[in-house]
């Protein structure tokens, strides 16, 4: 069973097409970087999978669901528990305490795991932080309480869009260090859309031309 599977995807804003008949599978636990210049479509790209934008045409599938028939609702429902999120800006709520942060998912969901989210910011090392609040928190340690988050509900699938891209070097390392191991002991896959060539070099990529996936 894949973790992430997208057939045939075909997208276009009104003015211009940017996906093409895009082929993509990603196995449980498979780590991929996207890479493209800027403008080639990598945003897109995760909002597609994630089921933020709507296909224009193809399928999509999390596990063995096949989402892209799915309404907003179901669609929103089953994102939350199969598909982990991280942005280039945290999003984090600013009224709420980094452990509370991490605890969102939980609580929509209706069974807030305080335990897990202790874990999973002691696993991204802010054991010691998680009573701050995002304003106290440095940019890396925010992004680093945006990945523990993005763990928190088990996500088969992380899909990360220039996660570290507002973070110095060795921060950005570290933090793209920490979501992969962290995503790989529990068994997520995870696509990592970046223009830093970089910071990818040693997983597998993939390079967005003329509107599909080529093997880098
Ligand atoms: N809402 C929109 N309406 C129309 N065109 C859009 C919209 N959003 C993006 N585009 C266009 O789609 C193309 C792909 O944009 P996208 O943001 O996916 O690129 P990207 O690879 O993520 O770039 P970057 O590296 O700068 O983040 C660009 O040509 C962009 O101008
Ligand atoms: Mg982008």
């Amino acid at each position: 069973m894949n973790a992430l599977r997208a057939e045939g995807l075909v997208f276009r804003y009104p003015e211009i097409e940017i996906f093409r008949g895009l082929d993509l599978t990603l196995e449980p636990g498979e780590v991929r970087a996207v890479l493209g210049p800027s403008g080639s479509g990598k945003t897109t790209l995760v909002h597609l999978l994630a089921g933020i934008l709507p296909l224009s045409g193809g399928k999509l599938w999390w596990g063995e669901v096949e989402v892209s028939g799915l309404g907003e609702e179901a669609l929103a429902r089953l994102r939350r528990d199969r598909v982990g999120l991280v942005f280039q800006h945290h999003y984090l709520l600013d009224e709420l305490t980094a452990l509370e942060n991490v605890l969102v998912p939980g609580m929509i969901a209706g069974r807030p795991d305080a335990d897990r989210a202790r874990l999973l910011l002691e696993q991204v090392g802010l054991s010691a932080r998680s009573g701050q609040r995002p304003e106290a928190l440095s940019g890396g340690e925010r992004q680093r309480v945006a990945v523990a988050r993005a763990l928190y509900p088990r996500p088969r699938v992380i899909l990360a869009d220039e996660p570290t891209g507002a973070l110095d070097r060795a921060n950005a390392r570290k933090v793209w260090e920490l979501l992969r191991a962290l995503a790989q002991e529990n068994g997520a896959a995870v696509l990592l859309a970046t223009h830093d060539e970089a910071l990818a070099n040693d997983v597998a990529a993939w390079r967005i031309e003329e509107g599909r996936l080529v093997e880098v």
